[in-house]
């Protein structure tokens, strides 16, 4: 018997060594017994139970939504979401974890191998997830396409890597790479050296390592017990107190079960209804679950077409309809096709692999993508009849529609009289609209404009989206339902005439991905040994591959725990007029409930809150904290408070500020040349504005705390996800000196600045619960409040007026920017002013004045985001560059280069700095993107294409490094030299994906002439380096490094009398009979002073982006980026590469995909991964390279290298530029005015309403159709 069935005789695991098989015996009544579950299950990192409201168990992942693997027979593995997967249908499953793959105590498995060797995680939060959807597709196809590879990941998301190391490691398990091809034996992925053509991806992970082979390695077979008992089939009854859950084995006993139980519903995947699961309404006091049923899972082709079983996943359905469709007639196979379509864009892999086709239809939710084409198709085709189905989401993949669409014609035999006709719309109204009496009108019509004129304006007369429909985006839904009528159109009076179907070949591109990352050479006289400069594997590589790496929510519960929720205001701005916790407090198993009067000492700082006191200043602001037994008790509790409110006017956008004269800090300014006479001197003038929204940090890990007060002098041990210790807060609010806060971070699941401040506040409330109750406090957010409370980069608004020559040359320019800071300092200050010292990235513009305001609203605090006001600075300075060249009529590049830097110069706040390098990597960028030939095919391509539009950008960048501020600028390290010859060292920069600790180790390497084995890093802690400054600002390594190397030195130092004694001896033989242990602090790497400027020193780069637009949709693609960036001497290329890609791809993501939504009182509508897309595999461009440029060197900092970790940010805008060139390409040709404004985020509801033409003329001619204003508030 195993521990849980012991304690509770409830469940039965069955545990391999492996692997854990559940056999659902009964149910679990208590929260408690769920708690102990997922802390039994640590060892399976990904999975733990939680309960819902609807009190099924769930399988809940530790690490967001990751991918366990479940299978019912050997012959199919499921990766699931273990977040919606109730427990009870696992009956009689294997499922399999990370674990079960593999870990480093038993072997690890091919698959977290080549990932970690490949680079392919950085804070390893996802990657987990990554493994096993991975493995899920391995074992379900043995040699996967590049598609199905691809496919298999666009349900999962990383936050650091940009993807392109991920697909990189997983292309050589495709069929299509040599190893494969060329069958067993010898194959070229064996060997070191690359004797093939493989992609350029593959090239990379073999130089780096020698492949294991998946054949080596035996991966777990099914169990043959499982496959005897469902032999054996019998009901299953799962019973609580609240719940039934009953899984008939046959189809008679189902159905005479839904006449018993009529308001039972059926789950199969769960997948619609689990999503209502914190829905009162959703409660259901019997479940019917029909998956083992026989009848529910057939499969058969007959005359009239495919039988496919209620209970199949669209998985299946996706397998079964790629294998049928090439061995059927054509003319057979439209709706096959056309459900296809859908199915590959249709959510992720794991909601595909779970979600029935019977739910699907049943469920009928509006943005169903299957059924209005499953309405459509409802006759058996002939070869007079057209089908075909359109959808368009925020994202590509993994996002639902925002409108879809299925329409079918049938004509009468040779002719094009349409005999009948269905159209069909998802995503308007509550279900699947039909707009039946439009397609009665048009029986008879014939096929040509005059017809599609006529369906145009019954369609949307006839299908209604009132201006205050649920949704928003009222306008661009109703051009996305002309513009698909009319691509159906086009497509039919295609196939009328060669009677081939020409497909939505749009989106099937990326089997064919091509990535390029060169690394760099190290000195041929370096010693093997040393690792600098060597693309070494991040130091947790393969712990977050086998899941064994330990986040703070990993740390397993201590004795004592308690679990934390906060309740958070729900007003903007408003007095706090009473909270009355007296209810929460009779909530079984709550034992306090937390607030301002129970902070001992201070409570927060100067600026912000722990606790809101008196008056809440935003939606989501901490109030107070109820601590209980369990977190689903802690949550009841928190429920239960009740606050009264008085309602105070809120401030919440910039135009608001503004009016109000509503700041955080003095204005900033900067003024170079005389503006004035520089105005006077342009041939022109002109004046415009942008506006760019917010972004959400989205890191995978959400904040997480942990406090353990310690049994004397009232000291605290706390584990906090956070970039810098937080010591100096707890300890304030807790009136206790810094000395008894003990702070740890062993490593942060992703932070790029979200973490910097709001931590600190997170540990004292958990820390004031802790003093207060004597016991542990766990306070982990879940994403929704994580998203709510937090705030993220700042929204900005800028003005320009700028003065320039016919020629180009800009001669003065007026800028004055805005940003939103929210309702407390926070880091605005800092970013306003980086943004007046950064405008003018790569340019010099000789008279020049720019103010920078920070606006005070009541919004949640916005903070720090990784490139710190520069992605904002710079899109708009590139704006005005691109205004400049449309009203020259000069291609833009032409304008950059005549504005440019050149040689040695000063900024407009007097730095001097070279600009050699900025033109290096400008000029290479040019050559490796042979951009002058491809735009000459893009403008080809634009000639020849109406309704697909290419564009093409390229864009330099001066980034300047580290922080105006000497304070942030330094670092400590501790090295420790045991007798047996191992290292320790420690230092005050946190892991945050970035991979410090591994370039730290690889510089103890270097300093102390020793292996890499020999050195080990533990944690961060204030106990071994206190007063940690910020890891952030792109410098988190480089000062520590220094700190690492001084310390190295110092003890090298001291080992050199015993070394003189001993030459010839070992490293250990030196250090056996010393005692070693020394601290190098640095404290007076004054960069500013040094220099006697703002910045310790510039960094360069150029990016050159390629992109194809869908004009009717607004949809696009990107298709080859090219970044030159000056690294100088990197001290570990892989990593320097994945930053910089890591980075790219979330500035593709502010400039084109995410977008936040306020309510207009003020509340944040995007709180989950449902709402706000960041991107995913989709969205990285089909080829993707990345140069360092050679020949550079730093003198500054260590090793001649530089700080990355930010700079690739801003170059993501090369692909809004890029899009905004293929826009202007389609309005020039449609004879509208190219001086347009878009702004950021070009998201495709901003693309088609940017591409004007007689669709969006439709739906504006229609005066209600005008979007309600106030409905949401965007730009903030
Ligand atoms: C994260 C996420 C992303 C998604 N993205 C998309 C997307 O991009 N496009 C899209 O189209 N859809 C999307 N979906 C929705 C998904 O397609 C549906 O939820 C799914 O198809 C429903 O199937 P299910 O088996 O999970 O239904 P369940 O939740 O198990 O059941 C849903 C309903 O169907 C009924 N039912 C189930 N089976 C039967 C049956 N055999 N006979 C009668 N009634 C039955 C049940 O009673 C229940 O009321 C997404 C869902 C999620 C969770
Ligand atoms: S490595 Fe993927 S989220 Fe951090």
């Amino acid at each position: 018997m195993t521990q849980l069935q012991r304690k509770y005789g409830i469940l039965t695991l069955i545990f391999e060594k492996t692997r854990v098989h559940l056999d659902v015996l009964g149910f679990f009544p208590s929260r408690q017994i769920l708690g102990n579950f997922g802390t039994y299950l640590k060892a399976l990192p990904i999975a733990f139970l939680h309960k819902s409201n609807s009190r099924i168990p769930y399988l809940k992942s530790l690490q967001g939504c990751l991918t366990p693997q479940f299978s019912f027979t050997p012959q199919r593995h499921h990766p699931a979401n273990s977040c919606l997967l109730p427990i009870s249908s696992l009956h009689g499953a294997a499922v399999t974890t990370v674990e079960g793959v593999g870990s480093i105590k038993n072997r690890i498995n091919p698959i977290q191998e080549r990932l970690a060797k490949c680079h392919g995680s950085q804070c390893g939060f996802c990657t987990p997830g990554m493994v096993m959807s991975i493995y899920a597709l391995l074992r379900n196809h043995v040699k996967p396409s590049m598609e199905q590879i691809i496919s298999a990941l666009d349900g999962n998301l990383c936050r650091c890597t940009g993807y392109r190391p991920i697909i990189d490691s997983y292309a050589s398990f495709a069929k299509q790479t040599c190893c494969q091809l060329r069958g067993t034996g010898q194959c070229c992925l064996d060997q070191e050296e690359l004797g093939c053509s493989s992609s350029a991806g593959v090239r990379v992970v073999i130089k780096l390592f020698i492949l294991t082979f998946l054949k080596t390695y035996k991966s777990l077979s099914f169990p043959p017990q499982r496959i005897v008992q469902e032999q054996q089939r019998k009901t299953l009854i799962f019973c609580s107190k609240r719940t039934t859950w009953i899984s008939p084995s046959t189809l008679k006993e189902l159905l005479e079960l839904k006449a018993k139980y009529p308001k039972a519903p059926l789950v199969v995947g769960n997948t619609s209804l689990g999503l209502k699961k914190n829905d009162c309404d959703a409660y259901h006091p019997v479940i019917l679950h029909p998956l083992r049923i026989p009848e529910m899972q057939v499969f058969s082709i007959t005359d009239d077409g495919i039988v496919i079983g209620a209970a199949c996943c669209l998985a299946q359905l996706r397998d079964i309809l790629m294998e049928t469709i090439p061995k059927l007639p054509e003319e057979k196979t439209k709706i096959y096709q056309a459900l296809l379509q859908q199915l590959r864009t249709l959510a992720g892999e794991q909601i595909r692999s779970m979600a029935s086709l019977g739910g699907h239809v049943v469920s009928r939710g509006s943005a169903w993508d299957l059924n209005p084409i499953l309405s459509a198709g409802k006759s058996v085709l002939n070869l007079d009849e057209f089908i075909s189905a359109f959808r368009q989401a925020d994202r590509q993949k993994n996002a639902f529609s925002i409108v879809n669409a299925g329409l079918r014609v049938l004509f009468s035999p040779g002719t094009d009289t349409i005999v009948d006709l269905s159209i069909l719309y998802g995503g308007i109204g509550s279900t699947t609209l039909s707009a039946r009496k439009s397609c009665e009108k048009l029986i008879g019509r014939q096929w040509n404009d005059q017809m599609l004129s006529e369906a145009c304006k019954l369609v949307l007369e006839e299908i209604s989206l009132p201006p205050s429909a649920s949704g928003g985006k009222v306008e661009y839904r109703r051009t996305l339902l002309v513009s698909f009528l009319f691509r159906f159109y086009l497509e039919v009076l295609h196939g009328l005439h060669q009677m081939v179907r020409t497909g939505q070949a749009f989106y099937n591109y990326c089997s064919d991905l091509k990535t390029h990352s060169c690394l760099q050479d190290v000195d041929p006289g370096q010693s093997p040994q040393d690792p600098v400069g060597r693309p070494v594997m991040h130091q947790s590589g393969i712990k977050h591959t086998t899941g064994e790496a330990v986040y703070i929510d990993d740390i397993r519960p201590v004795d004592g725990e308690l679990s934390l929720a906060v309740v958070t205001s729900v007003k903007a701005h408003a007095k706090i007029k009473s909270i009355d916790i007296s209810e929460a407090l009779q909530v079984p198993g709550v034992i306090n409930v937390v607030t301002a009067k129970d902070v001992p000492g201070k409570n927060g700082n100067d600026e912000e809150e722990a606790f809101a006191k008196d008056k809440v200043i935003c939606v989501g602001q901490i109030i107070c904290a109820v601590v209980a037994e369990t977190l689903t008790q802690a949550k009841c509790g928190a429920k239960k408070v009740k606050i009264a409110y008085e309602d105070l006017q809120p401030v919440l956008t910039i135009k608001d500020a503004i009016k109000h004269n509503s700041y955080i800090t003095k204005e900033r300014k900067l003024e170079k040349g005389d503006i004035e006479k520089g105005f006077k001197s342009a041939d022109k003038i002109i004046e415009g504005e942008l506006h760019m929204g917010g972004q959400e940090h989205f890191y995978l890990e959400t904040n997480s705390v942990l406090v353990i007060p310690r049994m004397e002098d009232k000291e605290m041990d706390v584990y906090v996800s956070t970039q810098h210790a937080t010591d100096k807060l707890v300890a304030s609010a807790l009136n206790l000196q810094s000395n008894k806060i003990m702070c740890h971070t062993k490593r942060v699941g992703g932070a790029f600045g979200g973490k910097i401040t709001k931590p600190s506040f997170f540990a004292v409330i958990a820390a004031v619960a802790a003093n207060k109750t004597g016991r542990p406090v766990r306070f982990a957010l879940e994403r929704d409040m994580d998203m709510l409370i937090t705030g993220g980069r700042h929204p900005f608004f800028g003005k320009y007026k700028v003065g320039f020559m016919k020629d180009g040359r800009i001669m003065a320019a007026d800028f004055q920017c805005y940003i939103n800071g929210g309702c407390t300092k926070d880091e605005s200050e800092l970013v306003i002013e980086y943004i007046v010292l950064k405008v003018d990235n790569a340019y010099n513009i000789p008279n020049l004045r720019v103010r920078g305001h920070a606006c005070k609203t009541n919004l949640p605090s916005n903070t720090a985001f990784r490139g710190f006001g520069f992605p904002q600075a710079g899109l708009f300075v590139e704006t005005c560059i691109v205004a400049v060249a449309t009203k020259t009529g000069l291609p833009h590049e032409k304008v950059r280069e005549i504005n440019m830097y050149k040689g040695v110069n000063r900024t407009a706040f007097k730095e001097k700095f070279d600009a050699e390098n900025l033109w290096k990597c400008w000029k290479e960028c040019l050559v490796k993107s042979d951009y002058h030939s491809r735009k000459t095919k893009v403008e080809e391509f634009n000639r020849k294409n109406y309704w697909k539009k290419k564009g093409i950008a390229i864009i330099p960048m001066k980034f300047s490094v580290g922080f105006n501020a000497t304070y942030f600028h330094q670092a400590g390290a501790l090295v420790h030299i045991y007798l047996d010859g191992s290292v320790l060292v420690t230092h005050g920069g946190i892991e945050l994906g970035q991979g410090i600790h591994t370039k730290m180790l690889q510089i103890a390497s270097r300093e102390l002439k020793i292996p890499l084995s020999y050195i080990h890093f533990c944690e961060t802690s204030s106990t071994t380096v206190p007063n940690g400054k910020y890891t952030a600002g792109s410098v988190g390594t480089e000062i520590n490094a220094r700190a690492v190397q001084d310390a190295c030195q110092i003890l090298w130092k001291r080992l050199d009398p015993i070394r003189r004694k001993n030459p010839k001896g070992k490293w250990e033989d030196w250090v056996s009979d010393v005692s070693v242990s020394s601290r190098g602090y640095v404290t007076d790497m004054n960069w500013e002073s040094k220099k006697g400027h703002a910045f310790p020193y510039f960094l360069y780069g150029a990016a050159c982006s390629e992109v194809e637009i869908d004009c009717l949709t607004g949809a696009h693609k990107n298709i080859r980026t090219d970044i030159v960036m000056d690294a100088s001497f990197s001290i570990n290329p892989a990593i320097d590469i994945g930053q910089i890609e890591g980075a790219f791809i979330q500035g593709v993501g502010l400039y084109t995909l995410e977008e936040i939504y306020f309510s207009p009182e003020g509340e944040q509508l995007t709180l989950s991964p449902d709402t706000y897309k960041i991107p995913a595999v989709c969205d990285i461009p089909e080829q993707f390279h990345v140069y360092l440029l050679p020949n550079s060197c730093n003198s500054i900092a260590i090793y001649s290298s530089k700080g990355v970790g930010e700079a690739g940010f801003f170059l993501g805008s090369s692909v809004f530029f890029a899009i905004r060139d293929a826009v202007a390409a389609a309005r020039k040709e449609r004879g509208l005015p190219l001086d347009f404004t878009l702004n950021s985020p070009l998201t495709v509801e901003r693309i088609r309403m940017a591409c004007d033409d007689i669709f969006t003329k439709m739906v504006t001619v229609f005066p209600f159709l005008f979007m309600h204003p106030g409905l949401v508030i965007t730009w903030s």
